[in-house]
């Protein structure tokens, strides 16, 4: 398969991430199935694709015309028969080497011989999971970023065994979701996660020994280093758990740089674990 011949895509889960590459993909003007077991999360899915595309006509970012090509782009299934023949397979589902590598045992018999898959993992080995594949230098990371139909980069990861016209593939799918991409060597939290986590812990760290409050460190880190968001209010947006989780890894593969402040710990023990709970390092009254 050569640049330029991706017509059919399938996106297999339609949780927070499948959703938005979903959208991202039908927009780009590729055939693109969906595969969820799960129907409540696809109404939930449909219901809000069919928001952010509203939303994008009333701010003309898009026309009537792109956004039903949009809708008619897309199509919905519980089973991978849907995955036939496509070019391109991207895997968007929980972050477990199990739960993946059954994904790809079912796609394998449905992928023509050239088709690539892309898994969306936020910190598993590439090579690890393009191991329990049938094709491991047609496998490569695409990590998208949430939510996907706001955020401009996808990093594009390299395992042992990914052959370049894979990531040609991954980068020219990118590049027609109007994303913009890096192309990143495997490696713990590839280049995103890696320098984020050390900002969040540092935070904690500082918060911890009473530096500045939470609010002024978020208002120095926003207004002095022109982060759009502050550490406090970014980790409570992504989980405390979730973070701690890939400082966690992080520790364990790159060393003690890593280890996870212990307030962060404490405030995950106290179940502070972010907006998704109403409380983290900030309230959030219902
Ligand atoms: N949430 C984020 O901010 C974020 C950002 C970047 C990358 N990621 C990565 O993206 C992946 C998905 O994360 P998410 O947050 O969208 O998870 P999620 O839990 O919101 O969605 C996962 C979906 O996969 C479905 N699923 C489970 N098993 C399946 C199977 N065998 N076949 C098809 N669908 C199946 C589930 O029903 C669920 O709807 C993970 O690897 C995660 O690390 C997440």
């Amino acid at each position: 398969m050569k640049e330029g011949s991706i017509r059919t895509v399938v996106v297999v889960g339609a949780g927070i991430m499948g959703r938005g590459i979903a959208l991202a993909s039908a927009r780009a003007g590729f055939k693109t199935s969906v595969i969820e077991p799960n129907s409540a999360v696809i109404e939930s899915a449909r219901g809000e694709i069919d928001k952010i595309l509203d939303r994008a006509r009333e701010k003309n970012e898009i026309d009537e015309a792109g956004a039903r090509a949009a809708r008619y782009n897309l199509t919905w299934s519980g089973s991978y028969d849907a995955a036939t023949g496509a070019d391109l397979a991207i895997e968007a589902v929980p972050e477990s080497v199990a739960i993946k590598s059954e994904v790809y045992q079912n796609l394998a018999p449905r992928l023509t011989r050239e088709g690539v898959i892309a898994t969306n993992t936020s910190s598993l080995s590439i090579t690890e999971l393009a191991a329990t594949s049938d094709r491991p230098a047609r496998f490569l990371g695409m990590h998208f970023f949430n939510p996907v139909h706001r955020m401009r980069l996808v990093e594009l990861v390299r395992g042992l065994e990914t052959g370049d016209p894979a990531l040609g593939i991954g980068e020219e799918a990118a590049k027609a979701m109007g994303k913009e991409t890096v192309v990143v060597k495997e490696s713990p939290g590839f280049v995103t996660s890696r320098i984020n986590v050390l900002i969040g812990n540092e935070a904690f760290t500082m918060l911890e020994a009473g530096v500045a409050s939470a609010r002024d460190i978020d208002k120095a880190l926003k207004l002095g280093l022109n982060h759009p968001m502050g550490p406090f209010e970014l980790v409570d947006l992504v989980g405390l758990d979730t973070r701690l989780s890939i400082l966690e890894y992080l520790h364990r593969t790159l060393g003690d740089k890593y280890r996870p402040s212990p307030l962060l710990i404490q405030y995950v023990n106290a179940g502070r674990l972010g907006r998704k709970v109403g409380r983290g390092v900030y309230e959030y009254p219902s």
